[in-house]
């Protein structure tokens, strides 16, 4: 046994968040015993049912247990219960913002896949779904248009874009290491043809990738990456994107791929602590019915432990259980209205899965 230990933040929150949730945990532990690391896994209250506890939906409480803590693993927060709330109070803006401001979570990566098994879940089948996508979307998450100066008057608004050279090089590192263990092409996206920040953007990522002299450095205006998106999505590896083009880029690639149900994400800042959560939402329509995909928020535990705790066997472990499943169609209604397997029996043939590979 070695002593590797992680201490790990569990933010469930709210609708299907604490059902996945609790299937993550199951394989977080499994690993934890295959790979010899120890793992503390701490609950904590966010979101709207933090609000009915305690009037926040980001209880001191919580925040001081992130702080003392190594990765946060978040599930989902909101409902229909909580939209009345002033936006500051709201469950989403009121958690997750907070959390990416204090943690300084400059960077979000959302991969996107396409099964090969469920290439028919994506929109574009089968002409673009059959070319197969893997792709890496790192998106600058706490600069640009949407923290920029704004105003209005009755007749006129504005918002700006501001970039500086150190907040361009922190992300496109990231980008350009993620790229090193893919394969080893980034496409930065920008609007160099009419903004400014687009071209200091382009002449800084130029300088950083002379460090990386092993990975293919390509431009695209984003209008164009939107259309070739659609149109060839297997000529990408690592999308380099700002706030507002990451933004929707990354749906973009999230409606490529199909379901909600089986996307993850990463939210790093630069010392390896981040926050992790699947790409959708808490899914009130389906909430306490057992019947939420899981996948998700399995997948956000796999990129804690390669982001914040460098355990790439024990990410690629659980990603391998995981297209396991998916082959054997052992999948929850979202992937097939025909399943009749609901989340904690997906959870448990990963976990199965995960158990026999010793
Ligand atoms: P949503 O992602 O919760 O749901 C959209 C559709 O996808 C629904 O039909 C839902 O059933 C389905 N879906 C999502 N995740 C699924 C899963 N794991 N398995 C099976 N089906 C799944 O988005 P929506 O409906 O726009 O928002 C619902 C609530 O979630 C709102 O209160 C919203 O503010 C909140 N939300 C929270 C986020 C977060 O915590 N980061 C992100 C997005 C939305
Ligand atoms: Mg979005």
């Amino acid at each position: 046994q070695s002593n590797k230990h992680y201490k790990i933040a569990v933010l469930a929150g709210d609708g299907i968040g604490p059902e996945v949730m609790t299937e993550a945990e199951k394989v977080l532990q499994v690993v934890a015993d295959k790979f010899q690391f120890g793992l503390t896994l701490t609950p904590a209250l966010v979101g709207g049912a933090a609000i009915d506890a305690t009037g926040e939906p980001l209880p001191a409480a919580t925040l001081e247990l992130c702080k003392q803590s190594d990765a946060i693993l978040f599930g989902s927060v909101g409902g229909p219960k909580w939209t009345g709330l002033a936006p500051d109070k709201q469950p989403e803006r009121g958690s997750l913002l907070p959390l990416r401001k204090t943690f300084d979570l400059f960077c979000n990566l959302r991969p996107g896949q396409i099964y090969p098994a469920f290439a028919d879940l994506s929109p574009l089948h089968p002409r673009v779904s059959s070319l197969g996508m893997d792709v890496l979307c790192v998106r600058e998450l706490t600069g640009g248009i949407y923290f920029g100066e704004k105003g209005r008057s009755d007749t006129d608004a504005f918002d700006t874009q501001r970039y500086s050279v150190r907040e361009i090089e922190r992300i496109a590192k990231v980008a350009f290491e993620a790229a090193q263990k893919r394969s080893n092409k980034v496409t930065s996206i920008d609007k160099a043809n009419v903004l400014q920040t687009s071209i200091l953007w382009r002449e800084t990522v130029e300088r950083v990738a002379k460090h990386y002299p092993g990975v293919t450095l390509e431009h695209m205006y984003i209008d164009n990456a939107a259309m070739q998106l659609i149109r060839s999505p297997q000529q990408f590896d690592v999308l380099l994107c700002d706030n507002l083009f990451g933004d929707i880029l990354s749906d973009e690639i999230a409606a490529i791929a199909g379901s909600l149900g089986l996307l993850p994400s990463a939210s790093l800042n630069g010392k390896g602590f981040g926050l992790y959560e699947p790409a959708g939402g808490s899914a009130p329509d389906i909430a306490g019915k057992g019947i939420a995909n899981p996948i998700a928020q399995i997948l956000s535990a796999a990129l804690m432990l390669r982001y914040s705790f460098g355990e790439e066997d024990a990410a690629r472990a659980i990603e391998q259980a995981v297209q396991h499943c998916l082959a054997q169609h052992i999948v929850t209604r979202d992937i097939n209205p025909k399943s009749t397997y609901g989340t904690a029996a997906v959870g448990a043939a990963i976990v199965a899965t995960l158990r026999q590979e010793q």
